[in-house]
């Protein structure tokens, strides 16, 4: 089959590219992550009120309405992407599940994001879950900006946050903006670029987009007398011991700048939204599986980082989400998917919002293309046209729960082997064999257990089967390889099933048990990250 190509027209890609910003929000429940979100797209002109995106009744993704909430497929819940333009910079913002047991899809997120918007609460500072995504954004080497939000209520001294971000996540914190007045008495922010004072004031609700008020320093002191003179002393301090903001310190992740705002009163979303014009970075060349890198402007290319089936019920249907890496995508182009050399024809796509699809004609570096009925697809693919390339899988973290998982209705033996070899290919969680073929009990592992229920809960609604689940005694798992399994196998302390793509996992009953066959075994590979 021989393809004539269009010429890419490399000027164009270029810079398409280089006005392209995709980043996610990282963050622990309740830190006001939806608020901003609202709010950047509001900014963004994404949408005309806040709360348009989330009806108030389903915005809440705290654990007991999870599964609500997965049926209703809300946004803060299943990943999707939300497009917005500001000042001719085109953002991608990537939206994460909050719950630590998503965590795996988040690190899916975060290998199709160039940065990331670090989210914390004035008054609680990092928080376990924002710890554990910092770990996984870190691993991945992405920049990091920091925003901390509720500064309209009483919460930690902005010296005090700066030195609880050092100590906590060993980052260096560098202010960019400074607040004035205390926290629950916030007067607004100094831009220390230019000392410019912005002067908060609460708009109703926040639901529109508030007029900020900017002084110079002498009408912000005429106007807030002590409270300008604090910052002021405060921000001498910080000259001499803080951090200041260099771009490359940035990329290279030790450091990260700092905002203060209010999300709810819209406060310090528009200052936020321009550093992530000049801060973040535009998409760049991404090394491929040989170590070499596909410029941008060459032909498309792009990774698959997430499917998802049944996602609207309105589209019974499986969703396949591909981060353009390079060159131009066009609706109807064909490309090859790398994993099987077949070739992949892109005439359904779709630019995806929320759960409102609109067809997507072309993409660039950076954007998020949803291809539609991709059966075909997995996570980790990769789709190119052109000369031939193809990406590093993503690593998926080694499951800490397992359950037997059992079919209750012999007659639907082929929808529950179905039904389970398409959640694992999700990612919803991983299916573990005692060997080739299908197996009648296998296991089932999870980074956190709500992956068990949203899986019960699919196979019978989406696949009219009904399972049960029986507790099993392994508590770790490890990748390993051929010559690792058979060592393992011989071992009566380890166990070895068989994960998805054929890679053995060598399970353990506790952490002890695995150090210890390490110790005695170190010739033998156990890799806690697995790959997708
Ligand atoms: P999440 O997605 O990170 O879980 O957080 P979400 O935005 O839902 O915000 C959690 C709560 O914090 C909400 O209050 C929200 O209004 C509040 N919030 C967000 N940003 C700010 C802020 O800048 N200042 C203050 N004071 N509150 C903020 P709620 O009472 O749980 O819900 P609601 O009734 O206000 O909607």
């Amino acid at each position: 089959m021989s393809e004539v190509l269009a010429p890419v027209d490399t000027r164009r890609v270029a810079a398409e590219a280089s006005r392209r910003r995709t980043f996610a929000i990282i963050s622990h429940p309740d830190a006001g992550k939806t608020t901003l979100t609202e709010k950047l797209l509001l900014y963004g002109g994404a949408v005309q009120q806040a709360g348009a995106v989330h009806g108030k009744a389903g915005r809440r993704a705290v654990t007991s309405d999870w599964m609500q909430l997965e049926r209703e497929r809300g946004i803060s819940v299943t990943s999707t992407v939300m497009r917005f333009q500001h000042d001719d910079i085109a953002f991608n913002l990537l939206d994460t599940p909050g719950h630590r047991d998503f965590s795996e899809d988040t690190l899916r997120v975060l290998a199709a994001a160039d940065a990331a918007v670090m989210l914390l609460d004035a008054a609680k500072g990092v928080e376990p879950q924002t710890l554990r995504l910092f770990e996984v954004a870190r691993s991945r080497g992405i920049p990091l900006v920091t925003f901390v939000n509720k500064y309209d209520r009483p919460g930690m001294e902005p010296l005090e946050m700066l030195d609880h971000i050092e100590q906590v996540l060993e980052l260096e914190p560098a202010a960019v903006t400074w607040p004035v007045g205390i926290p629950g008495d916030f007067r607004g922010v100094v831009d220390r670029r230019d000392g410019t004072f912005h002067r908060y004031s609460r708009s109703v609700g926040g639901a529109t987009r508030a007029g900020e008020q900017v002084l110079d320093a002498e009408a912000a002191l005429q106007a807030e007398g002590d409270a300008w003179t604090t910052a002021q002393e405060e921000l001498e301090l910080l000259e001499g011991a803080g951090h200041a903001l260099d771009g490359s310190e940035l990329l290279n992740g030790r450091r990260t700048p700092v905002f203060f705002g209010s999300a709810v009163s819209n406060f310090g979303v528009g200052l936020l939204l321009s550093a992530l014009e000049r801060l973040a970075p535009a998409p760049a060349p991404r090394p491929t599986i040989d170590e070499r890198e596909r410029p941008l402007d060459s032909d498309f290319s792009g990774i698959v980082f997430k499917v998802q089936a049944n996602m609207d019920p309105r589209h019974r249907d499986r969703l396949a989400f591909v981060r353009v890496c390079s060159g131009r995508f066009e609706r109807g182009m064909r490309a090859t998917n790398a994993r099987t050399g077949k070739p992949f024809a892109l005439a359904h796509t779709a630019d995806v919002f929320g759960q409102d699809r609109e067809t997507l004609d072309e993409a660039f570096p950076g954007d998020v293309i949803g291809v539609v009925n991709a059966s075909d697809l997995r996570v980790g693919d990769t789709l190119y046209s052109g000369d031939p390339v193809e990406y590093p899988p993503i690593p998926t973290l080694a499951p800490e729960f397992f359950m037997k998982v059992r079919n209750r209705q012999a007659t639907k033996h082929k929808q529950f082997h179905r039904g389970l070899a398409q959640l694992a290919e999700e990612g919803v969680v991983h299916l573990l064999r005692r060997g080739e073929g299908p197996d009648p009990t296998p296991v089932l592992g999870a980074v956190g257990p709500l992956q068990f229920e949203v899986t019960v809960d699919r196979l019978q609604r989406e696949f009219g089967v009904e399972v049960a689940l029986d507790p099993t005694n392994w508590k770790v798992a490890r990748r390993t390889d051929a010559a690792g399994a058979e060592v393992l196998r011989a071992d009566r302390h380890a166990d070895v099933l068989i994960g998805g793509d054929g890679v053995p996992l060598a399970l353990f009953t506790s952490e002890f048990l695995l150090e210890r066959f390490a110790r005695e075994h170190p010739e033998v590979m156990l890799d806690k990250l697995l790959r997708s």
